[in-house]
């Protein structure tokens, strides 16, 4: 595995929930994370079919644009009543008409369609929310951590923190949705300990073990 030479990555994003939260896990590890706004990069068409070509394609773009390694997180939610919907079209289910994004209504779309397919009861509504993130070289090499956290799909949806979906997704053995958690609850992890909560805490886990030494 290829490891950073530097303690310096572009931050390959423009959703400003995810860049947060990845500002707040790479935090610790001393990095200087530089988004790809700060440099005006434009945000490449995610044309692939799978999280890994998307996170490919977003990471690879920025760091040929900046001759830095750069970071993405390609992520969705993926419902079991829906086939694995809307997977990586997540984001795009959120899109109105003018190109701007309207999250109540795509959790509105999920939960309608999930009624369309007679999954109320809380058994029967089961998913997981998969983050993918990958570190690319202007050389074309990439790395790639996957991490998913399994859950239930509440409705109505609970608690106004995070972003995204946050708030109709319960994840397993906790009573509250991540919309209802303080971001250091959601992530669930600090360097050193073993528990990690969230898809992109457990995608950055294994990234911070293998090319950045955490514990
Ligand atoms: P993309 O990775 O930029 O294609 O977008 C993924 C989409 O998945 C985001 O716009 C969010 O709507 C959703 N998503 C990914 N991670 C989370 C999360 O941690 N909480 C809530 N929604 C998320």
């Amino acid at each position: 595995m290829r490891t950073l030479d530097e303690k310096k990555i572009v931050v390959a994003s423009h959703n400003a929930g995810k860049l947060a939260e990845i500002a707040d896990l790479i935090a610790p590890f001393g990095f200087e994370a530089k988004s790809a706004a700060e440099y005006g990069l434009p945000e490449p068409e995610e044309t692939g079919t799978t999280f890994e070509e998307n996170a490919y394609i977003k990471a690879h773009s920025a760091a040929i644009a900046t001759g830095l390694p750069a970071l993405s997180d390609d992520s969705g939610l993926m419902v079991d009543a829906l086939g694995g919907d809307p997977g990586v079209y997540t984001a795009n289910w959120a899109e109105l008409a003018d190109g701007t994004r309207d999250f109540k209504i795509a959790m509105e779309r999920t939960n309608l369609l999930m009624g369309k397919k007679g999954a109320t009861a809380p058994s029967q509504r089961a998913g997981r929310f998969v983050s993918v993130i990958c570190v690319a070289w202007p050389d074309g090499h990439a790395e790639y951590f996957r991490g998913e956290v399994e859950g239930t799909l509440v409705w109505p949806p609970r608690g106004d923190r995070g972003f995204g979906y946050d708030p109709m997704f319960q994840p397993q053995g906790h009573e509250r949705t991540f919309g209802e958690m303080e971001a250091a609850e959601k992530h669930g992890w600090t360097p050193g300990q073993e528990n990690a909560l969230s898809h992109r805490a457990r995608a950055f886990q294994l990234f911070a073990r293998d090319m950045l030494g955490a514990a």
